[in-house]
């Protein structure tokens, strides 16, 4: 099993709150979420479709303003408020979305997108062979092979290979937090499976916390610390992941997992199927 002991909370929420549209036709996406992340962390963020979870990862990602509550990072309110501060906190956040299309601009070659995290990392001194050798580097960690994809754009790729990519950036830029929106809905089962392990690898490496947003409960169990489960934006179930899966509270969760076969069981072969 993947837990391990995690460490300091570095970024938590109170009742954060995210309203859309006026009057009649207001909803509120996300409503009163409490949250804290700790250094090394992994939390799986679990809800039906509408249920708010990537509107909460915009929010935390500083892409979406707040309707109400209060965020902190490393111990001090959250401060976003100019561009300067915006990009020192990205620094420390990165996200990879459930459509890779969108993280890149269509423009930049492969080689500029990774030249990019050198710069974003300040580490413009580098010599050039040094440069490099960070860029083949971060590929092969996701076996990529650098010289074959730099002078591609990056819709020239596969949607696997384009994933791979974005794994490579974040391991170059190395964050404390990272957001994977559905990160493998794209790929098939195997590359699905290579992929988590790349971004669990990451997590040792570099003690990053990963919070995966995702409907798949069972993912979420098997790759969890903490899971919170969402429901019209309300967190309707958090605990360990053991808690929360196991031993589920809500009448919501006990729903979701009446949905998946039994995830923490082993299967019985021996019974017919039905
Ligand atoms: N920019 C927006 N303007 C108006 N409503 C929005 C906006 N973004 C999201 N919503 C609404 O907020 C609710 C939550 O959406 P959100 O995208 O957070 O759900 P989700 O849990 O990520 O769903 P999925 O699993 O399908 O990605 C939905 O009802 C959605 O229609
Ligand atoms: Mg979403």
């Amino acid at each position: 099993m993947i837990r391990k002991k995690v460490k300091e909370v570095f970024l938590s929420g109170t009742g954060i709150t995210r309203e859309f549209g006026h009057g009649e036709t207001k909803i509120i996406a996300v409503n009163n979420v409490d949250f804290e992340f700790h250094r090394g962390e992994i939390i799986s963020i679990v809800g039906e479709s509408g249920s708010g979870k990537t509107t909460l990862a915009k929010m935390i990602l500083g892409l979406l303003s707040l309707t109400r509550g209060e965020i902190e990072f490393e111990g001090k309110p959250r401060d976003i408020a100019t561009q300067a501060k915006r990009r020192q906190y990205w620094q420390n956040i990165q996200a990879i979305f459930q459509d890779p299309f969108s993280t890149f601009n269509i423009f930049n070659k492969v080689d500029s997108v990774l030249f990019d995290c050198i710069r974003l990392q300040g580490q413009e001194h580098l010599s050039n062979a040094e440069k490099f050798e960070k860029m083949k580097e971060s590929c092969s960690f996701v076996n990529l092979k650098f010289e074959e994809l730099s002078n591609k754009y990056p819709f020239e790729l596969s949607g696997g290979q384009m994933q791979r990519l974005m794994i490579a950036r974040i391991f170059m830029l190395k964050p404390k937090l990272l957001i994977a929106d559905e990160p493998t809905s794209m790929i098939d089962a195997c590359s699905r499976a290579t992929i988590l392990d790349m971004l669990l690898k990451l997590r040792d490496e570099i003690d990053m916390t990963i919070v995966f947003i995702t409907h798949d409960i069972g993912l979420a169990y098997y790759i969890s610390d903490t899971v919170y489960i969402m429901e019209h934006g309300i967190v309707v179930e958090r605990g360990t992941a053991d808690e929360a899966i196991l031993h589920p509270k809500s009448d919501y969760t006990k729903r979701l997992l009446g949905d998946v076969p039994k995830i923490y069981e082993p299967w019985d072969f021996t019974k017919d199927m039905v």
